[in-house]
Formats: structure tokens, sequence, C-alpha cells
């Protein structure tokens, strides 16, 4: 090996003269800018490459027809009725998108205490899988397993005396996993955060016959200010009351998420999560090497909108930040990403092809 490290034999500064004669250049066996000196060179030295097949693209559900919705904190992003969001499938799958993510913004007047609406097997989450479903079989279906699209309180659990209690939750999400599956979800990703729930749905998925139902396991899932804009997406905003630390995990914690992600897989995850994305690359770099497992990150609407926003005052590039946000998480070791930007970095994708 030679010394990857060099001596500067320069002892004034370079006249026209020396740089002419190059006098100044020093003594270096290696230099790491020769294979960064043209394009087709860094093409072929890339370590990492993004592709449509690595997109998840999540959609945001509301009623009615022919309606899209704007919303204020996530620019360039709708909410879109059912017959709105089986266009979107159509797109996503002239764009090769394998997979969209469906999250509903429920009727204010069909929330309440209990989140019952997740159970009810003709509401807009479950219409937009079935609609999707049989138009187009080949898209993968991803629905979210969790109550806070349908609680009054926003949480993600029962709230009994000012508590989530745990159990009493995870039947009720078993319940809402085996209807969303029976709607034509491929993929339940319970993002609740309750302690057994993967084993709990595992079980009754396969006693109800839908044993290839994967389960998406939103195994590391923090307590962020991240999900600021998704709460209005989905209507959640005004109606948190406190915060989800009891259940979502605390930022400061490392070694939690692979007890974490360890529980999930032996509870039968298929496919493991971690979430939000950015400020979380190391947490996703362990749980890819502690296991092997496929893992997914999730870019969540803050991020998005962060990059958006300063895009929008013309402080960063927004295209290029898209991309090394995205080229970042490939980096380190997630085999999919659910991300906003799917549909954009699809079309650029394509076009660069
Ligand atoms: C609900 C859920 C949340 C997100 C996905 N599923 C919000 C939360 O837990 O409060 C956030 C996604 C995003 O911010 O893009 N359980």
């Amino acid at each position: 090996m030679p010394p990857i490290t060099g001596r500067a034999k320069v002892e004034r500064l370079p006249s026209a003269e020396d740089r002419a004669g190059a006098k100044t250049r020093l003594d270096l066996a290696v230099r790491l800018r020769r294979n960064r000196k043209a394009e087709w060179s860094r093409r072929l030295v890339a370590e990492h490459r993004l592709s449509a097949d690595d997109l998840i693209w999540p959609l945001f559900l509301c009623e009615g027809a022919g309606k899209h919705e704007a919303i204020s904190a996530m620019p360039g992003v709708e909410r879109l009725s059912v017959d709105l969001a089986v266009r979107a499938a159509e797109r996503a799958i002239k764009l090769k998108i394998p997979a969209l993510a469906l999250f509903p913004n429920t009727d204010p007047g069909l929330r309440d205490e209990r989140g019952s609406e997740a159970l009810n097997p003709d509401n807009l989450v479950c219409r937009a899988l079935a609609a999707i479903k049989r138009e187009f079989p080949e898209l993968g279906l991803v629905a979210d397993v969790a109550l806070d699209p349908y609680t009054s309180h926003g949480h993600d659990g029962l709230l009994v005396d000012g508590k989530i209690v745990n159990d009493e939750t995870v039947t009720v999400l078993v319940e809402q996993a085996k209807v969303l599956a029976a709607a034509g979800a491929d993929v339940v990703a319970p993002s609740d955060m309750m302690d057994g729930r993967v084993g709990a749905i595992r079980r009754a998925l396969d006693q109800a016959g839908f044993i290839d139902t994967q389960i998406l396991s939103y195994a590391v899932k923090y307590a962020s200010a991240f999900y600021g804009p998704f709460r209005e997406a989905v209507g959640s905003q005004a109606t948190p009351k406190g915060d989800k630390r009891t259940y979502q995990m605390d930022p400061a914690n490392g070694n939690e998420a692979l007890r974490e992600a360890l529980l999930d897989i032996e509870e039968g995850a298929d496919l493991l999560m971690v979430k939000p994305g950015l400020p979380y690359l190391d947490v996703l770099w362990r749980v890819k090497e502690a296991f092997g497992m496929p893992t997914l990150v999730y870019q969540v609407s803050g991020e998005y909108s962060m990059i958006m926003a300063a895009a929008k005052n013309d402080w960063i590039d927004g295209d290029k930040a898209m991309m090394e946000s995205l080229i970042a998480f490939k980096r380190a070791g997630a085999d999919a990403i659910l991300t906003y930007f799917a549909p954009r970095v699809a079309e650029r994708l394509a076009r660069e092809a």
C-alpha cells in the first residue's frame, strides 16, 4: 500500500512559472479525485443507485368524487377522493412505483372516543383499497393499522382515564387489520407502537385465512415533531390530547430500536420500518446491519415540507435536495422508501433512463 498522505513540498506561494511547470505538485500516489473527474467515471464508481423500484407512494384520501384538496403544510401533495386515487394508482403503475400507502382523512362526524369507524368495512380507506385492487390488482397496497384517523382524541390507541391502554388497543387493531386485509390491502402496517401487536395481528390474519397478507411493522417509530404536516393531512392535528411519548420512542434512544425491531421480527413481521428518516439514519443503519431484514424508511411529512419550503424560498435546489435525501437512505441501508416525492422522483428517473 502506498502512503495515503503526502507531504507538501511547498514553502512559498506558487508563481505563474511554478504553475506552468507544476513545481507545486504534491507527491501523492493516491488521489481520490481521479475517479470523480468526469461524469462517466462518477457513474461507474457510484455505490448506490435509486430506482422507482425503491419507492412507496403515500396517498391521502378524502370523501367525495372528482375532489382534490390542497394540504397547506405539504405543497404539492393533495387529498384525493377515491375515484382520483384510482387515477393516481394508474400513474403509479406507469411510473413503475411498486406500491401505494393509503391514509384516510375521516369525516370529523365519524370520529369517536373508540375510533369505531376503523372497523367499518365500508370506511374511506376500505373503499379506496377495494376500488384500486379491482382496477389494478398488480399494484401493491399498504394500509396503516392505528386508530388516529378515527379517534376524537387523535391518539393511535384507546384512551382510558388519560392513559393509552395497550392490550385493549391491540384487540381493536387486530380487527382493523382483518378489515383492511379483507378490503384488499396486500400489506398491513401497524404504526401504533403498542406492545405485542405484530404477533396478535399475525395470528388473527392467519386464523381468518389471510396467510399471505404481509406485515410491515413500524417497528422503530419515534415521537417526532416531523409528523406535524401529516396531522393536517389526515385532520387529526386539532385533536391530539397530549403527545404520543408514552408509546412512540424517545429520540434519545438507539439501542432500544434494536429491541423493538427484534421483538417484531420474532412476532412475525415481514418488513421493518424506521421512521422518521433523515434524523434517524444511524438507527436505520443499525437495524439493517443487526438483522438483515427487509428494512424500509419513511421520509415523513415534515422532512418533505422542510425541503419544499426551503426550495420555495430559493434557499436550496429542491430537486437536488430531494435526490440527495433519498440516496442517503439507500447508503444507510434502506431497501425501500416511503416518500411524498415518489411520483416526482419516479418521473425524473424515467426521464433520465
Ligand atoms: C399514524 C401515522 C403517523 C404517520 C404515519 N402514520 C402520525 C403519527 O404517528 O402521529 C406520520 C407520517 C408522516 O408524518 O408523514 N399512526
